[in-house]
């Protein structure tokens, strides 16, 4: 009988995590969902296991913290889990000068959007190649393509990850394991918020919602595409910084990662929590 293939998905308490959670739900997959908040996690699994029938198993863990990677791992084990996709989606961003982000709040993103997705990748792709079958999914960003004045640290955080998936994707040509990076730009969700960005021209300009990215970044992870940037905007963005001379580009880029004055910036709408059709 074939086994039901299971996916870890980390942040899935938030806006793109959740909505990748829908996706994989409604393909059949059973789910390990991760987040800082087990109420937020329990409810989601409750909304996706009486829509879909999902088996799903809920773990609260800070991914800023150092050894929750391994620890995350270790309760796998306990489980008997075998995960065939991971999707390294928890990560946050800190906008604003460098020299006024606290440098505490820093090392935690870095953490979160380094440090964890490695040890992961890691952890996890061993047995994947064993088995001939995976799929990784790393959420990048646009950021990932340019550097980010004013979300300087997020962005080069990004680039890392970027470039950790190509690698891997390589490594991992001809074993039935396939690693994709999905970068996408501006996105409705609890993001620009916690980031402090919300009044920045880059969320005040057209956004995608947590959905349209989520399946867009779900089609090319099992086709198994290196690079998925979803939506034409993000597109031009790429294209824009391979051409431009790279002071414009990191010019434009600051300009539109500036901080502004609050007045007449509605504030970026949080994804709140997506119905289970998404
Ligand atoms: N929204 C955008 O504009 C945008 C653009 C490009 C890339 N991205 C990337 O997309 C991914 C998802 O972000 P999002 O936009 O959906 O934002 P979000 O709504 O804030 O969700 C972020 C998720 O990451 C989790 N997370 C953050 N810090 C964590 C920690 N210390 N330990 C464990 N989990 C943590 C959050 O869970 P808890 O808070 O419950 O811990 C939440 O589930 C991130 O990697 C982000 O960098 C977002």
């Amino acid at each position: 009988m074939k086994r039901t293939k299971t996916a870890l998905i980390t942040g899935a308490t938030g806006g793109i995590g959740q909505a990748l959670c829908s996706r994989f739900a409604r393909q059949g997959y059973r789910l390990i969902i991760t987040g800082r908040n087990p109420a937020r996690l329990n409810r989601l699994a409750q909304r996706l296991c009486s829509a879909y029938g999902t088996e799903i198993r809920c773990i609260g863990m800070d991914l800023s913290v150092k050894g929750t990677a391994r620890e995350l791992c270790a309760r796998l084990d306990q489980m008997g889990a075998v995960v065939d996709v991971l999707v390294n989606n928890a990560g946050f961003g800190l906008g604003g000068p460098f020299v006024e982000n606290q440098p505490e709040v820093q090392q935690q993103m870095l953490y979160v959007n380094i440090h964890t997705v490695t040890e992961l990748c890691r952890r996890l792709l061993p047995g994947m190649m064993e088995r001939g079958w995976g799929r990784i999914l790393n959420v990048a960003s646009t950021g990932s393509f340019v550097p980010g004045p004013y979300n300087g640290v997020y962005c080069a955080s990004k680039a890392y990850v970027l470039s950790l998936s190509r690698a891997l994707a390589e490594e991992c040509r001809g074993t039935g394991v396939t690693v994709t990076a999905l970068c996408p730009g501006a996105t409705h969700t609890g993001f620009a918020s916690r980031a402090g960005m919300e009044s920045t021209l880059l969320f005040r300009a057209g956004v995608m919602t947590p959905a349209q990215v989520a399946a867009q970044g779900y089609q090319g992870l099992m086709k198994g595409r290196t690079v998925v940037i979803p939506g034409w905007q993000n597109q031009a963005v790429y294209l824009l910084s391979r051409i431009a001379p790279q002071r414009l580009v990191a010019h434009i880029s600051g300009v539109i990662q500036m901080p502004r004055q609050e007045q007449g910036a509605g504030p970026c709408p949080a994804s709140g929590e997506p119905e289970p059709h998404q």
